[in-house]
């Protein structure tokens, strides 16, 4: 179990987009700890969601922690814009900087806090050289591009073997995880090394939001 605070991050891709305000609201009224923010441009994964203009537009709505997943081909363009729109923290794919130190510097730089994630096909080991650099470490528990999506249980071993290099290299990360998250699997994630629980349809999707996330937190 890890020593970090449990934290759960609904992510606003599973809202009912005509009401994102009213949505949002419900989230963090039912106890959300932060709200992640799913970019993608339809070329590192094959869907469209939204960008910068919405961030800005819900940004006075809500006090939640801004934990934007950037699923763009090119990152470093875009960090000050999403920046200014009122993110927290931006996480950059590996697939997309396989070199990723300068950008996580520079994320780092602009006040925010910083990721790095991996799709199910990378092997884990290719973030063990860029740990030190990160706020946090993310693992895709479903291939990016599409909330509502089957939890894929390999990448606990993913989340175990991060656990162990973690603790070798001696620092502080928290392991977040996104991708077909449930109270049913949140257990074995939190067992295996989560505090950070991202869930799309398990928390918007919820006739009782609230419950949902207790039950993700317990
Ligand atoms: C997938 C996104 C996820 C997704 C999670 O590309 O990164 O954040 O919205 O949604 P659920 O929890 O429904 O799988
Ligand atoms: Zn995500």
């Amino acid at each position: 179990m890890s020593t970090h605070p449990t934290r759960i991050a609904p992510s606003l891709l599973a809202a009912d987009f005509s009401c994102l305000a009213q949505q949002i609201d419900r989230v963090e009224q039912a106890g959300a700890d932060w709200l992640h923010l799913d970019v993608m441009d339809g070329r590192f994964v094959p869907n469209i969601s939204f960008g910068i203009p919405i961030l800005e537009s819900i940004r006075p709505k809500t006090r939640l922690f801004f934990d934007v997943h950037l699923m763009i081909v090119d990152p470093q363009p875009y960090l000050a814009p999403f920046k200014d729109a009122g993110a927290n923290s931006l996480t950059i794919h590996i697939e997309t900087c396989p070199q990723p130190t300068s950008i996580l510097r520079e994320i780092r730089a602009m006040d925010l806090q910083c990721g790095l994630v991996l799709n199910p096909s990378t092997p884990v080991e290719t973030l063990f050289p860029f740990l030190g650099e990160l706020d946090l470490v993310l693992v895709m528990s479903v291939e990016p591009g599409f909330g509502g999506q089957s939890f894929q249980p390999q990448a606990l071993q993913k989340v175990e073997a991060l656990r162990d290099e973690i603790e070798r290299q001696a620092i502080h990360l928290p392991i977040q995880i996104d991708g077909g998250v449930n109270p049913q699997n949140a257990t074995s994630c939190r067992s295996a090394g989560v505090s950070i629980l991202v869930a799309g349809s398990a928390v918007f999707r919820a006739e009782d939001p609230s419950r949902a996330i207790a039950d993700l937190r317990t």
